[in-house]
This record gives structure tokens, sequence and C-alpha cells, in this order.
């Protein structure tokens, strides 16, 4: 994607020179933690979706919280820019620079701290992956209370940095209930923590939850101390076919109803989106009875399997009785479970199964949800842009699926390539869909460099304009990852 329309280098950044490298030498005392070999580099300018593409020429991969300051105080006083970067799973283009800022990686920051067996107060460092977080926690008998896809290679400080919400919110809530205190660099090298904050703490502002959701753009957060639950004994999944978007909301209704207190996740999926996932797995589909418009994913968890199984059974004789639901299976042991799992997980693979993907993370009223996934398609289809299997239309096929649970849908349009026509017709189409429900036009992955023109359909001037105010404030020569949504 060419950033020449929308973006142009600031000239207040100064450009890196061979004397800034030896200080960052001196810093780090150790070669590794510098990387300027132009293929070593490239990995770290590419996004996930391979959507961005950056020009930094240095990556710094500081081991302590002393030398991430002592970087962020030189480039302060160099004017040079900067993006902090956890495992680079973002999915609006936060985490790469635009031009030559120098990326901070956190990959090298990444030691359990501690684990407190009796409140399950984990403390670790930001750049700890979040699989090994959950993995720790499961031999002493807890959770992390957040579960997504890219487990494997997001770290704990880059979920607090998006506020990332994931696939149990629903149960768990969101980090910025679950995060009990951080520790953050700010850009004047300002090492500012309330790493030992307890659960209940009524003094005064509350600052931590500025860095929540904050992208990168206020300081670098180099420590997390969250909230972790039980790990719960016993967990169902169950994956159901339905045949409308009305009959998703029914069972939702009926699921928080009679499954209550053990309902961990209702996940849903178009059609569509199976369409492409047995594509791009070379997969048939779990539920082999034929091909559905929608189905739902749900999972329980408590203390005692016997009850939760004869609560779900129940559950789904019952919406089966009422013509809810068409067929479903139910996991029968821990890998079906994990299988049903990774087959939801793998979605937003599958959605690149073409080359690219537009993705759209949306809140909106439940009754309007899948409203914008039809809305969408009409209109690329008016444009005669879409097509599953004929390679010269530049559209795949735009699919639906998400949090339903949370009031979030993702709307994933495949593209065989980026291009301006296919964008020109999404956006901003697709925004102001949304503001007219009175939606949000990101639920869970952040404005960063993709909606960097559109925060205004989801906040006023006067939020804006505060926003601003904190940014110049805590960044006063904005520093921090430049050229993103503030
Ligand atoms: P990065 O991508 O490296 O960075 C993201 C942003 O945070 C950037 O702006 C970066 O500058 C900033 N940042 C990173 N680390 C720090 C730090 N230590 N200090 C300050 N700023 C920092 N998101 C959801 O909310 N729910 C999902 O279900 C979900 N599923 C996903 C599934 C897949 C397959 C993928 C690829 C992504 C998914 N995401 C989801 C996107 C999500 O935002 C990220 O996966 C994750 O939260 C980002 O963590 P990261 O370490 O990769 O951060
Ligand atoms: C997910 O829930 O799988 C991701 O947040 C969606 C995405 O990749 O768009
Ligand atoms: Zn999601």
């Amino acid at each position: 994607e060419s950033y020449a329309d929308k973006v142009k280098r600031d000239e207040r950044y100064s450009k890196l020179n061979d004397s800034d490298i030896e200080a960052f030498k001196s810093i780090l005392q150790d070669s590794h933690s510098l990387i300027t070999n132009e293929d070593d580099v490239a990995f770290f300018n590419e996004d996930w979706m391979r959507k961005y593409r950056g020009q930094t020429k240095l990556v710094l991969k500081p081991k302590t919280t002393e030398q991430v300051s002592e970087i962020l105080r030189y480039c302060n006083e160099r004017n040079l820019a900067v993006v902090p970067q956890g495992g680079n799973t973002g999915l609006v283009g936060g985490s790469i620079p635009i031009f030559d800022e120098i990326i901070i990686s956190l990959g090298s920051l990444n030691k359990i701290r501690s684990f407190d067996s009796v409140s399950g107060v984990l403390k670790c460092d930001a750049g700890l992956i979040l699989q090994n977080a959950d993995e720790f926690l499961k031999e002493q008998g807890y959770i992390f209370p957040l579960d997504l896809g890219a487990k494997g290679s997001c770290h704990v400080g880059g979920n607090v940095a998006t506020n990332a919400g994931g696939l149990r919110l629903l149960r768990y809530g969101s980090l910025h209930g679950s995060v009990l205190g951080l520790e953050a660099v700010l850009p004047d090298g300002t090492i500012y923590s309330s790493m030992d904050a307890l659960r209940k703490d009524n003094t005064g502002y509350d600052l931590k939850q500025l860095f929540i959701g904050s992208e990168g753009t206020l300081g670098i957060i180099t420590g997390v101390s969250i909230l972790c639950p039980s790990r719960p004994q016993a967990f169902n999944v169950a994956l159901l076919a339905v045949s409308s978007y009305e009959a998703v909301q029914k069972v939702f209704v009926g699921a928080r109803r009679e499954l209550s207190e053990i309902l961990s996740a209702f996940e849903f999926m178009d059609g569509k989106s199976q369409l492409l996932t047995s594509r791009h797995l070379k997969a048939d589909h779990p539920i082999e009875s034929g091909e559905y418009p929608f189905y739902i994913l749900i999972e329980t968890s408590g203390s005692n399997k016997d009850h939760d199984d004869e609560k779900l059974e129940a559950f789904l004789e019952k919406a089966m009785e009422d013509g809810l639901v068409d067929d479903g299976i139910i996991a029968q042991d821990e890998t079906q479970v994990q299988n049903l799992w990774a087959w939801r997980e793998s979605i937003p693979e599958a959605s690149t199964i073409g080359g690219g993907v537009y993705k759209y993370d949306v809140s909106l009223p439940l009754a309007d949800l899948y409203g914008l996934v039809e809305a969408a398609s009409e209109r690329l289809s008016q444009e005669g842009l879409v097509d599953i299997d004929d390679a010269s239309k530049p559209v795949v096929e735009a699919i639906g699926y998400g949090h339903v649970g949370d009031g979030n849908l993702h709307l994933n349009v495949a593209v065989r390539e980026y291009s301006k026509r296919v964008e020109n017709v999404l956006e901003p189409f697709i925004y102001e869909w949304i503001q007219s429900k009175k939606g949000s036009i990101s639920a869970e992955h952040g404005l960063g460099f993709q909606k960097k023109n559109y925060i205004g359909y989801s906040k006023t001037d006067i939020e804006i304009k505060l926003m601003k105010d904190l940014k110049e404030h805590y960044d006063p020569k904005l520093i921090m990852n430049p050229y993103k949504y503030i």
C-alpha cells in the first residue's frame, strides 16, 4: 500500500545517524539487541496482513526497563520518532513504522516477575507471549483472563496497549477491569509504576487506564500486573448450525438465560466464512449435514462437568425443539474442544486466502450487527468486484464473524490484492454505515494507521480535543508512534 496520498514524513523528526547507533550500542551493551541488517529488519517492518510496510533501518530490543528509559530519553532529546512493537499481530497498522521511525521491540523483555497463588495476581514483563503466560498459569491452576487466536505470538504488553478483547471477554470482562497496575516509560524516560496496586484503590486518577488501549502513543508499557481467575475444571464446546441471523440472536438470549454463569464464550460465523476456512484448511466442515447460513460456537466452563453437561444438553435439546438450531455437535473430549476452537481461530488466516484482507472490527447494536456484512456485500456486487472463484475479480468474498456475545462483528473483505478501487468502495461507506447505527468503528483492534482519518465517526470533537491535550502533555515532542490515529 502506498501512503503518499495519506501522509508525508514530518521533517520535525531527525534522521538516524552513526552517532545515534553508537549511543544505542552503549545503552544496550549487546550487539544482538540492535538490528540493522536489512533482511532482519524487513521482518519487523511488515504487519501480519502484509498490508502495511515501514522503512525503518533500526530495531532495538532492550532487555530491561532501564534500557527502555535510556533509549526513550535519548530519542526524545534527539527528536527521533519511535514505534513500540510487541508480537506484531495488530490488525490496524499500528505496530509498524510508516517512514523511518525506530522500532523498539519488547521481545527480549519477557520474564514472569511474580505470581501470588492466593490472590491470583500475575506480574510480568510486557514482552511475555500470551500463550506462555497462560501455560505458566495453567500449572498453577489459574487462567489468563484473555484469549485470542494470536496467542502464540502476541505479547501481554501488546494486548494491554490495544486493550484486546478476544474470545472470552463475555466471561472475564475487559483489560480495563483485570489489569491492576502497569509499569510504563514516558517519552522523556520517566518510569511510571503502579505494579504494586491493589484490587481496590481510590486514591485519585487511575493513571494506568490511559495506557490501556493507547496503542503506543503515550509511552512504552514494560510491565503488567493482572488479576487472573481460577482455571475452570470443566470445559464444553458446542458448534451449532442455524438458518438465520434472527435465530443467532434468539439462541444468544436463551444461552444467557439457561447456561447463565457457565457460559464463557458465544461466537458466531457466517456460512461464507466457513467456506473460506474449509478451503484454507483443506478440510470438511465439522458439521457435515450441509451448508448453513450461520454457525454458533458456545463454550461453557465451570467447576463440575456433570452439572455443565446436563445444563448444556438440556439447553441444546430445547433450542432444537424450538426450531432455533438445525444441527449441532458437542466436543466429546479435550482434543475435540481444541479442534473446534482451532476451527474458529483459523478464520482470520482463512480471510487472507486471496493474498490480502480489509478488516473492519465493529461494535453495533445486536439487531443491526449482520446488516453491515449484507450492506458491504451488496455494494461490492453492485460494483461487480466480487467473485469467490473468478480470479479476475479483486474481491474473493466479504465474510462476517466475531464475538456476537459482546456485540462485536468482524467484517473481513478477502481480496486478491490491495487496491485503491476496492478501498474507495468500502471506505468511508462502512464507517458511515456504522455511525448511522450509533456503533463504534473499532470494538477491539484499535485505530492505528488504518483508521487514522476516521476517529471522528466514533468520537466527538470535544473527545478528540481532550485526547490531543493528553497526548501533547505526555509526549510534547510527539515522538511516540507518529502518523497513527492521534
Ligand atoms: P503489536 O501488534 O506489536 O502492537 C499493537 C499496538 O500496540 C501498536 O500500536 C504498538 O505500537 C502497540 N504496542 C505493542 N506493545 C506495546 C508496549 N509494550 N507498549 C506500548 N505500546 C505497545 N484482537 C482482539 O482484540 N481480539 C481478538 O480476538 C484478536 N484476534 C486476533 C487473531 C489473529 C490471528 C491476529 C493476527 C490478531 C488478532 N487480534 C485480536 C489483534 C490484536 O490486537 C493483537 O493480536 C494483540 O492484542 C496485539 O498484541 P501484539 O503484542 O502483537 O502487539
Ligand atoms: C478474531 O476475533 O478472530 C479477530 O479479532 C478477528 C480478525 O482477525 O479480524
Ligand atoms: Zn476478535
